[in-house]
């Protein structure tokens, strides 16, 4: 069988709960900084940040810090034995001598008490001299402040493009970033063994980089250091690079002292140290046919980057492959570059890029329809990819009809085109309050640009009583990978989902591995399960045909039961075959591997096909918005997605919905603010908590929220037939943005371009409409 194909009847497929959610509801799933109450001796760590955005610490008196009760330590660079430097670019000191943000953590104090620790770090004297700083991406841009490579995508001629064209638009977009926010903050968790070795837990999504970095920071080999995900409390793209410093900390604190340390930041240090979803400034100018099609785009993208680069630069080239969307560009120049700025080093966030890549275009179209003297939907629907067109990067898009299939299909389940005619109804008849119903494609690229990563592994244990435990690379964040992966062990092996279990994720396990991200997760672990369960299968198959007097290939494995192909009834109990092969020496372990076949990218010519299939979706979402404040509800959201033959669907339900929400906080509630004033406190993050940044909650939801998943839809060289759906619903809730934007423009007269913010916060979506309705104004004004 192919790896897409499914065994007749197993669990895969079913619709059953996350594994871990009766534990997640009562309380009982145990997160990294759990474990450390259980330990003796524990130490806490407690960092001293910066109170500048950019400052060199000209001394560091830690005497005062140690002569707090209980603080038996502080940590700076002097103790670093191996490199000091907490990232893979070499540009992120974990001790700096200058502090490149405001918060940047400068050097840690361990005590017996996490209050002993505070009252050290607050003891310790640290002289700064200031320096000039650059806080946003304007003055970023206007200082030519940039770090890392500037990447162009391009196909075509633009000039040819524009020549063609019977309009041309251009604009500016300055796009927010996103706190992740996850439940869980940053931790590590490190203890020294009998043998000297370093053990760590870290809430990480890769905890090979974990242990690779925290082994360079020590000195040692990565085989002397193991790190160990349980499980976190949300990632987001967050836990991808930003663990590491933390885990290396805690494992230098555990190696000076011979005790065990915790650190875990808590939400105010979490959302002043760590990295967020890169804000984006988008120049733009597009050309548009007669018939509405795009004839050129030329787009210059400036993300900012924070202090260090991190992520950035393959965050930027999945922004550059998402410009485009779902809509053919015969001639695109696209051009990405990073902003260096004194602020915390943005990062992976869910899509990596790709939302702000699909708002540049997104934004474009909702601003030229009425130009253009289209409707939205249709403007969107013209341009859409057709099969056998391919993306300016090279590569074809395949399943292009599935998007065209996905929206009609949206389009009659949400009942689209009578609720337009209803919303023109209502917005005729309100002066004060008018809805908006808009709908948005989704075409997202699934694996990473990077080849490399797109390799993973497993390690799948039968026991003699026929058990299985399967331990495999990724880790678990909430979106249920582990469920996936026992259904997907118990679907290769025919036994029943109860005979399997899952061990944490740990690097002496499975070595390495690539970050649980870029959606891949499932594809590529489910690969790897699948890939060690048949081999243990063929070997017991050929045991078992001994048995039944049968060919191997006649052998089925079913629901825990073995049997002669068309004789189920000749058969035996899994468990008994499996003791029949261990008595006849037969491994009944392996280790399994997977590697996306397919795939290349030229990273410095942004050519090639680095993905091995596109993700579809669709949503139509309505909206209404008071006149006279800007405040808005979203009354409906349809979504239809892609996830191909879904491995899990009450998992994938779960995942559509939270993206959904997550990317309308995003684009309509969350804003981040800085001070970027000259005074004492520029570059400090002002929104520093849940009181002052605002995120989706239950009383933002939908009124009423329909996801359906689309039907059919195999994906042929996928574990199962299934796609990857961590990210791409994220993007979904562009509609949201879009219906907001309708609802503004009716406040004015037809056929005028209205621009809205991002984040579309009630403000934002005020000023908006205020303008088209002083539009209204000026019209009367001038026919009086
Ligand atoms: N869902 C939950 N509940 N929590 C998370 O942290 N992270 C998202 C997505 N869904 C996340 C989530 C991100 S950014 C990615 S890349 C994928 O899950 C990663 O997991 P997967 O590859 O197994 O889908
Ligand atoms: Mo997800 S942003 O790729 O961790």
């Amino acid at each position: 069988m192919s790896l897409h194909e499914r065994p007749a009847s197993s669990p895969v497929g079913e619709a059953i709960p996350h594994e871990s959610a009766a534990l997640h509801v009562t309380g009982h799933a145990l997160y990294t900084d759990d474990l450390g109450v259980r330990l003796q001796n524990l130490l806490h760590a407690w960092p001293v940040q910066s109170p500048h955005a950019h400052a060199e610490v000209t001394a560091l008196d830690t005497a005062p810090a140690l002569a707090v009760p209980g603080v038996i330590r502080v940590l700076t660079a002097a103790d670093v034995p191996g490199v000091n430097d907490a990232g893979v670019k070499g540009d992120e000191p974990l001790f700096p001598d200058v502090a490149r943000y405001h918060g940047h953590a400068v050097c840690w104090v361990l005590a017996e008490s996490e209050e002993a620790a505070r009252q050290g770090a607050a003891a310790v004297e640290v002289t700064w001299t200031p320096l000039p700083s650059v806080v946003t991406v304007a003055e970023a841009i206007a200082a030519g402040a940039f770090q890392g490579a500037q990447s162009t995508l391009s196909r075509g001629d633009v000039a040819v493009g524009f020549a063609q064209a019977a309009h041309v638009l251009t604009g500016e977009f300055d796009i927010g970033g996103q706190e992740h926010f996850y439940l869980e903050t940053n931790a590590a968790l490190a203890h020294v063994d009998e043998a000297g070795q370093v053990f760590i837990q870290s809430s990480t999504q890769h905890p090979t980089e974990t242990q690779e970095i925290t082994a360079h920071v020590l000195g040692v080999p990565s085989s002397h250091v193991t790190v160990q995900c349980l499980r976190m409390g949300g990632g987001f793209g967050g836990k991808e690079m930003q663990p590491h410093g933390y885990a290396a900390i805690a494992a230098l604190g555990t190696t000076l002292t011979g005790r065990p340390v915790r650190l875990r930041l808590n939400r105010t240090q979490d959302l002043t140290l760590t990295g967020k979803r890169h804000p984006f400034h988008a120049v733009w100018r597009a050309g548009f046919g007669a018939d509405g099609r795009f004839t050129a785009l030329e787009v210059t993208l400036t993300s900012d980057g924070g202090w260090s680069l991190d992520l950035s630069e393959p965050v930027m080239a999945r922004a550059l492959c998402h410009v485009d969307n779902a809509y053919f560009i015969p001639h695109v120049l696209a051009h990405g570059r990073i902003a260096q700025t004194n602020k915390t080093s943005q990062t992976a966030f869910r899509g990596f890029g790709g939302p702000q890549g699909m708002l540049v275009v997104e934004d474009i179209l909702g601003r030229a329809a009425p130009l253009l003297g289209l409707d939205a939907h249709e403007l969107r629907a013209r341009n859409f990819y057709q099969p056998g067109e391919a993306t300016p990067y090279g590569q074809p898009v395949r399943h292009a009809e599935r998007l065209h299939d996905l929206w009609a299909q949206l389009l009659t389940r949400s009942d689209f085109h009578v609720r337009r005619s209803e919303v023109a109804a209502f917005n005729a008849a309100h002066p004060h309050t008018k809805r908006g119903l808009s709908v948005t494609p989704v075409k997202f690229g699934i694996s990473f640009n990077f080849t490399a990563y797109n390799q993973a592994g497993a390690l799948v244990h039968v026991y003699k009583d026929g058990s299985v435990l399967i331990n495999h690379g990724g880790t678990e964040m909430g979106q249920g990978l582990h469920t996936k992966m026992m259904q997907v062990a118990a679907a290769a092996l025919g036994v029943p989902l109860s005979s399997v279990r899952l061990a944490p994720t740990r690097t002496d396990k499975v070595p390495n591995t690539s970050a649980t991200a870029a959606s891949s997760g499932a594809d590529l672990n489910g690969g790897a399960v699948k890939d060690a369960c048949d081999q243990i299968r063929s070997k017991l198959a050929e045991v078992a045909a001994g048995t039944l007097g049968v060919h191997p290939d006649d052998v089925r494995f079913e629901a825990g039961r073995v049997f002669a192909l068309g004789h189920p009834e000749r058969g035996m109990a899994f468990a008994e075959l499996v003791h029949d092969a261990y008595h006849r020496r037969t491994p009944l372990w392996a280790a399994g591997f997977y590697r996306t076949p397919g795939l290349h990218w030229d990273r410095a010519a942004m050519q090639g096909e680095p993905f091995k299939y596109f993700s579809y979706g669709a949503a139509v979402t309505e909206v209404e918005v008071d006149g006279f404040t800007g405040a808005y509800r979203v009354r409906r959201a349809d979504v239809l997605h892609d996830v191909g033959d879904s491995l899990s669907p009450l998992i994938d339900l779960g995942q559509v919905e939270g993206g959904y929400v997550q990317g309308l906080g995003w684009l309509t509630l969350e804003e981040l603010r800085w001070d970027e004033s000259g005074g004492p406190n520029r570059g400090r993050l002002l929104t520093q908590s849940a009181s002052t940044y605002k995120l989706p909650s239950f009383s933002e939801l939908p009124d009423e929220f329909h996801v359906a998943l689309l039907e059919r839809a195999t994906e042929t060289g996928v574990v199962y037939g299934s796609k990857a759906v961590g990210e791409p619903p994220l993007m979904l809730a562009i509609s949201a943005r879009e219906a907001l934007r309708e609802a503004c423009a009716a406040f004015g007269p037809p056929g005028r371009e209205t621009l809205l913010r991002s984040p579309a916060t009630p403000e934002a979506v005020y000023w908006a409409l205020d303008t088209a309705r002083r539009a209204t104004g000026e019209q009367v004004a001038a026919d009086d």
